[in-house]
């Protein structure tokens, strides 16, 4: 189904058809009206969009979620990009959530290629202004881009979550790899509890294997909190969590922002290790990819205030004064 929204100011919320359930929960937000978009997918896997009405001067925002076939939504999203462009809307953000490519960021191996940075050309090629995004994998991806970059975090959502739920009496955060520190170091300074972490080891030529080496930090008799940015298959926090009751913890409850949950990620986090798992809802999520344990939270808060910052050129950055 098409997907735009537009008000009375201008602004203009373009969703394509990867989530269109948070497309709809922001326009809510900014009390905004869906209109019609024509998006479709040829025999021959070709994608066409149309708007329904002028975006002439408009203030457009292109929401997609870059969830799985996550190289059919990129496209879609450029191709977005472009109709708003050749129509003349004076502005266009893209909205991606989760960044496509986001960890393949840097060259690790002689002859691999910088995704994160061909995406933000693609996007930029395609007409995009700026892009916003939320708990990018690694915050120098905002310099691939050349224009603003919007880098909204998540931990305020999920802070509000634990905080509720959690005391901070037995509490540790845990980062599952050493490229959380920072991040998980803002966590255990706002839940007043300590830090460990986990030395995490991948084989470079095997995908999604993973194994813990060790841990750093006291976790034994302790509830611990793992914070990951993303979950694709768990085996990370299938790994860690099950380090951690190894070494004595008493329970392990788990927040990842976004919810890649690949294949085998729903059965791999019913590990009887993991307690609970609280992510939100920047990817679609399915029904059966849900189980008892899982929080959802919604994000589309967030980012409908973020979009009426930008659009009113308020400031993004002081909804996170202090907390990231
Ligand atoms: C790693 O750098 C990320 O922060 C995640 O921990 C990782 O990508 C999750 O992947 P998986 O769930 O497949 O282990």
């Amino acid at each position: 189904m098409a997907l735009v929204t537009a008000n009375k100011k201008n602004l203009i919320l373009v969703s394509g058809r990867a989530h269109p359930q948070l497309a709809q929960d922001v326009a809510k937000e900014l009390d905004s009206e869906l209109l019609e978009t024509e998006a479709r997918t040829f025999a021959n896997g070709e994608i066409y969009a149309r708007f329904g009405e002028s975006v002439r001067g408009a203030d457009a925002f292109v929401i997609q979620s870059h969830t799985h076939p996550i190289n059919e939504w990129l496209m879609e999203q450029l191709i977005m990009v472009d109709a708003l462009k050749r129509a003349s809307a004076k502005r266009i953000t893209v909205v991606a959530p989760f960044y496509p490519y986001a960890r393949q960021d840097k060259k690790g191996r002689g002859r691999e290629p910088i995704s994160a940075r061909l995406v933000a050309d693609l996007y930029k090629a395609a007409g995009a202004d700026r892009i916003m995004s939320i708990d990018l994998h690694a915050s120098q991806i905002q310099g691939f881009f050349d224009g603003p970059v919007d880098h909204l975090f998540a931990m305020p959502v999920l802070l509000e979550h634990f905080q509720k739920s959690l005391s901070s009496d037995d509490l540790t955060v845990v980062s599952p790899d050493m490229g959380r520190v920072r991040v998980a170091d803002i966590w255990s300074d706002k839940l007043g509890a300590p830090l460990a972490i986990i030395h995490k080891r991948r084989d470079p030529r095997v995908p999604n294997q993973v194994s813990v080496h060790e841990i750093v930090g006291e976790v034994e008799g302790r509830v611990c909190l793992l914070v990951d940015d993303l979950i694709d298959t768990g085996r990370t926090i299938q790994k860690a969590a099950e380090a951690l009751k190894k070494n004595g913890a008493k329970g392990v409850v788990v927040a990842a922002t976004h919810a890649v949950f690949s294949d085998p990620a729903t059965e791999v986090l019913q590990d009887p290790s993991i307690d609970q798992v609280v992510v939100t809802d920047t990817l679609p999520l399915p029904d059966h990819k849900r189980w008892d344990r899982l929080t959802v939270l919604p994000i589309a808060p967030l980012l409908g205030r973020a979009i009426r910052e930008v659009f009113d050129d308020g400031s993004v950055t002081s909804m996170f004064d202090g907390q990231a």
